[in-house]
C-alpha cells in the first residue's frame, strides 16, 4: 500500500463466493467469520513476504471433502478440510501494454450451464485441454468460451467489450464465474460515467465491436488486461493497434490505484 500497510481486497465478497461454491459442491459450508479470520491470520504471518504493489499476496482458501467412505460416491461428504494457500505474486499479466491473444471457441463450453458459477477445480480441469491446444496451435494466451455463439468467459477471467462511453458484459447467470473484479470494474466504470450494459451478446457482435472498440479480460490476477488480437476460425483479427486500449488502461489504472491506496477507498473495499 501507499502508506506501507497491508490491506485485503473485498474479503467479504470473496468469502461469500467461497461459501456459495461449497454449497454448489455439496460440501459443508464453513462459517464466513471463520474463513475471514483464517485468511487474516495467514496474512499477518506472511506480512514480511508481501511484495510492493503492483505485486501482491495471492490468497486461495481451499476446501476438500474428507469423509472416509469409499462407497459413498453418490453422497456428499459430511466432513471437509479448509486450508488457505498464500503466495507472493508479481504483475504477471503485464507485458508492457502488449495485448493478449485470445482464441474464440464458439462450440465448446468451459463448464456446464449450471456449474460455471462454482469456483471449483473441476471447472479449470474441464477448460484446460482447450487452453493447452489454443496455446500450442495458435500461440493464444487464453480461450474465450462462447458455446453456440454465446460469449461467456475465458478459462480464468471474465470478458468485457469497451469503448469511449460504454462497457458491455454478460449478465450474471449460473453459467460462469461471478468475478469480484468484474463487479469492481463495473462499479468504477459507472463512477467514471461509462454506461454499463449487462446483456447476452454473440461472437458476431464481438467481431463487429472490435472494428472500433476495445476488448479486455478481468480477474484478480489479470486486473483488467487488454486483448490485442482474437483468433477465430483460423484467422487472426487485430484489436486496435494490438496493445491495451486507452479505456481499458484508464479503468485498469483506476482499480490498481484504489487497490494500492493511491486513491481513496470510497467503496469500502479494503480491510
Ligand atoms: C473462470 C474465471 N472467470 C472469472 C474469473 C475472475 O474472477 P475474479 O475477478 O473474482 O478473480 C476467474 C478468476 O479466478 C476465473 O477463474
Amino acid at each position: 500500500m501507499q502508506d506501507g500497510g497491508v490491506r485485503i481486497f473485498r474479503l467479504d465478497r470473496h468469502v461469500a463466493r467461497f461459501q456459495r461454491s461449497a454449497e454448489l459442491l455439496c460440501l459443508p459450508q464453513p462459517p464466513a467469520d471463520m474463513v475471514a479470520a483464517m485468511i487474516r491470520q495467514l496474512v499477518e504471518l506472511c506480512v514480511d513476504d508481501i511484495p510492493e504493489a503492483p505485486g501482491a499476496l495471492y490468497l486461495r482458501p481451499s476446501l476438500i471433502g474428507t469423509e472416509e467412505n469409499i462407497g459413498a460416491a453418490g453422497a456428499p461428504s459430511a466432513q471437509a478440510m479448509l486450508y488457505v494457500l498464500a503466495s507472493p505474486v508479481g504483475d504477471y499479466f503485464s507485458r508492457g501494454g502488449q495485448g493478449l491473444t485470445i482464441l474464440i471457441e464458439d462450440q465448446e463450453q468451459r463448464s456446464t450451464p449450471g456449474f460455471g458459477q462454482a469456483k471449483a477445480g473441476g471447472n479449470y480441469a474441464s477448460a484446460l485441454r482447450h487452453v493447452v491446444k489454443a496455446r500450442k496451435e495458435h500461440g493464444a494466451d487464453q480461450v474465450l468460451f462462447c458455446p453456440n455463439g454465446d460469449v461467456q468467459e475465458t478459462g480464468a477471467s471474465n470478458f468485457f467489450l469497451i469503448n469511449d462511453s460504454q462497457l458491455l458484459t454478460k449478465p450474471l447467470d449460473a453459467s460462469f464465474l461471478h468475478g469480484v473484479t468484474r463487479d469492481s470494474v463495473i462499479t468504477l466504470a459507472r463512477d467514471l460515467n461509462y454506461e454499463v450494459i449487462e446483456r447476452d451478446f454473440t461472437v458476431a457482435e464481438v467481431m463487429d465491436w472490435i472494428q472500433t472498440g476495445e476488448a479486455a479480460l478481468s480477474g484478480t490476477a489479470a486486473v483488467l488486461s487488454g486483448v490485442g488480437s482474437f483468433v477465430y476460425k483460423g484467422v487472426t483479427y487485430k484489436v486496435g493497434d494490438g496493445s491495451t486500449g486507452p479505456n481499458t488502461r484508464k479503468l485498469s489504472d483506476a482499480l490498481r490505484a484504489l487497490q494500492s491506496g493511491r486513491t481513496e477507498d470510497r467503496f469500502g473495499w479494503l480491510s
